[in-house]
């Protein structure tokens, strides 16, 4: 049998992944139910034949592409744990400036949230865990998403956010919000990026949308207007080359005060805009 220090040096063997070595502690940690800090403390445990083989084929599905969050079944997101599975996007940490944009332009404690698209939930349980005050709904189409999310705000004790199904506003009953977010698809259907790395085992119905990336933006911010209260924002997510043509969008849907703001590498990643009192 190996010792964890032998399966540390392992990374050799992934190599499609430009993460390794973090894939590496990562699914050694998840197999044993060990923390990354723990198999540099214990480097001399000897793994079980049972233990050997969980790591050797979750190592072998790696270096064929598969996600380690898929692999592990887990992402962190804001500090929370999150559930995740092939029906939905794995949270992406580029979108916690969403989460950070939402909570510095809505500094109170009471306040109706929308998340739409809401996948794994990452967005509107960042938020309740933040502002417990917030009412806050999240929805979602995908059925299978619609579950995955219930699960993870269940297990998270976050009683400020119900999960829905919906196309979009579709299924929602007339009401109004302050705040809208949504991480909505944006992909442009021949980007080359989708044939690479982990998004090539995402659904590319939370990657894809038609009008080079910006139909459900589209859709979105048109509808938006009857949906968010006077004054309330709406606030997305989109590609790094896709700020101007959102802009233009949000404006011919008459939202006021419009702006893009950057991620750290400097890329306008979100555009809001509000509602005019
Ligand atoms: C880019 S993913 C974002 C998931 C999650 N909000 C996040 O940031 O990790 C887009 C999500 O929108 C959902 N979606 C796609 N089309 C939709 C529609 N017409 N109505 C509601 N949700 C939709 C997808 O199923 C997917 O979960």
């Amino acid at each position: 049998m190996s010792t964890v220090k032998e399966n540390l040096t392992r990374s050799a063997e992934l190599t499609g992944s430009d993460s390794a070595r973090l894939d590496i502690e990562v699914l050694l940690g998840a197999v044993l139910g060990r923390s990354r800090t723990w198999l540099y403390t214990w480097p001399e445990y000897e793994l079980s034949v049972a233990e050997q083989q969980s790591f050797d084929n979750l190592l072998q599905r790696r270096r064929h592409g598969e996600p380690v969050a898929h692999l592990t079944g887990e992402r962190e997101f804001w500090s929370l744990a999150l559930k995740v599975n092939a029906s939905t996007l794995i949270p992406r940490p580029e979108t916690e400036l969403l989460v950070e944009t939402a909570l510095a332009l809505c500094p109170g404690d009471r306040l109706r949230a929308l998340d739409l698209g809401t996948g794994t939930g990452a967005i509107a349980l960042a938020l309740a865990s933040e502002r417990p005050g917030w009412d806050i709904v999240a929805a979602e189409k995908s059925a299978d998403a619609v579950a995955l999310a219930e699960e993870n705000r269940r297990a998270l004790q976050l009683d400020n956010v119900r999960i829905v199904q919906s196309d979009w506003f579709a299924q929602l009953p007339a009401q109004k919000f302050d705040l809208i977010v949504s991480n909505p698809p944006y992909i442009d259907a021949a980007d080359p990026h989708l044939e690479q790395g982990d998004v090539r085992f995402e659904p590319r119905s939370a990657l894809v949308a038609e009008d080079a990336g910006l139909a459900d933006i589209q859709s979105i911010a048109q509808c938006s207007g009857e949906f968010l209260a006077a004054g309330g924002w709406l606030m997305v997510e989109h590609g790094w080359q896709q700020a101007a043509s959102v802009r233009a969008i949000f404006a011919a849907a008459g939202l006021k005060d419009i702006e893009s703001r950057e991620d750290f590498s400097g890329w306008e990643r979100i555009t809001l805009g509000r509602k005019a009192n």
